[in-house]
């Protein structure tokens, strides 16, 4: 029987069990507190339901294990400085952007990105947190911790959000379900809508895009995309190189979850 060990035991690690257990695969959600010696993973994959966490005595051993699938990529994706830089590299559209290295450069952001500027912390931010909307006239409600620690981004007038759950074998090879519809309420995704109608051209669009990331990054496993709606195609907004609560609806929806 095939055996994955997954870093972190919150909603998603316990989602991946249950999706495992009709494929024969054992999954076993590990908190991060766990001591090493009591998890089963000298014979398994490991993964991670997260994509950053706090030095314990069971991260420290898994950080140097040669089974822990994409142990490299978490980092670069965990960071928003280091995935924004990828995109880049990849010439993969994005919200403009730049780092935020001090108040002196704020006259500049909004002239080169304009009205609306959205501030994000590099690393640790979800649902919405850590994460500020900006005119010109309120860059002084931004803690000034955040100088060096942000990126700061065109606020995008889209007319829709997007995502894209994916996954890359070993062989390269790329599977894809189709894109799913999103309603985030203040920074919180409430609504995730999939139509069996596609709509083939940002469908594809989108799958271009997620396997150029997958295969510049060696990526094997499931990784999904944010990305916004707009008239010029899709932006990418942000990865997640894990399962996706986006996603939640392949579990009843779909053949496989
Ligand atoms: N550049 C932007 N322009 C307009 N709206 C944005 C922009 N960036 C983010 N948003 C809005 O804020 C939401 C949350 O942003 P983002 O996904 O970057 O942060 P997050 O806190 O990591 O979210 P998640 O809950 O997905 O982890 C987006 O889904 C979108 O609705
Ligand atoms: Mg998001």
């Amino acid at each position: 029987m095939k055996q994955v060990c997954v870093l972190g035991n919150g909603q998603l690690g316990r989602m991946l069990r249950q999706a495992g257990e009709p494929l024969g695969i054992a999954v076993w959600p590990v908190g991060l507190d766990a001591e090493p010696e009591a998890v089963p993973f000298q014979q398994s994959v490991i993964t991670a339901e997260i994509e950053r966490w706090p030095e314990t005595a069971l991260t420290r051993e898994l950080a140097r294990h040669p089974a822990f699938v994409n142990r490299d990529v978490f980092p670069i994706i965990a960071d928003r400085l280091t995935q924004k830089q990828l995109f880049d590299k990849l010439e993969l559209p994005t919200a403009p952007w730049q780092l935020l290295a001090s108040e002196a450069e704020w006259p500049e952001v909004f002239d080169k990105l304009g009205d609306l500027a959205i501030v994000k912390r590099r690393t640790g931010g979800y649902d919405g947190r850590g994460q500020w909307r900006l005119r010109a006239g309120d860059t002084a409600q931004l803690p000034q911790a955040c100088y060096g620690d942000c990126i700061v981004e065109q606020g995008i007038n889209f007319s829709g959000e997007v995502s894209l759950v994916g996954a890359r074998g070993h062989n390269g090879e790329t599977v894809f379900y189709p894109l799913t519809h999103n309603l985030h309420q203040d920074g919180i995704l409430r609504t995730s809508v999939a139509f069996t109608h596609i709509h083939i051209e940002q469908q594809q669009q989108a799958e271009q895009m997620l396997s150029a990331i997958m295969h510049e990054l060696g990526y094997v496993g499931v990784m999904a995309m944010e990305c916004f709606v707009t008239p010029g195609g899709l932006l990418i907004n942000e990865l997640a190189p894990r399962v996706h609560n986006s996603g939640h609806w392949t579990q009843n929806g779909a053949s496989i979850s």
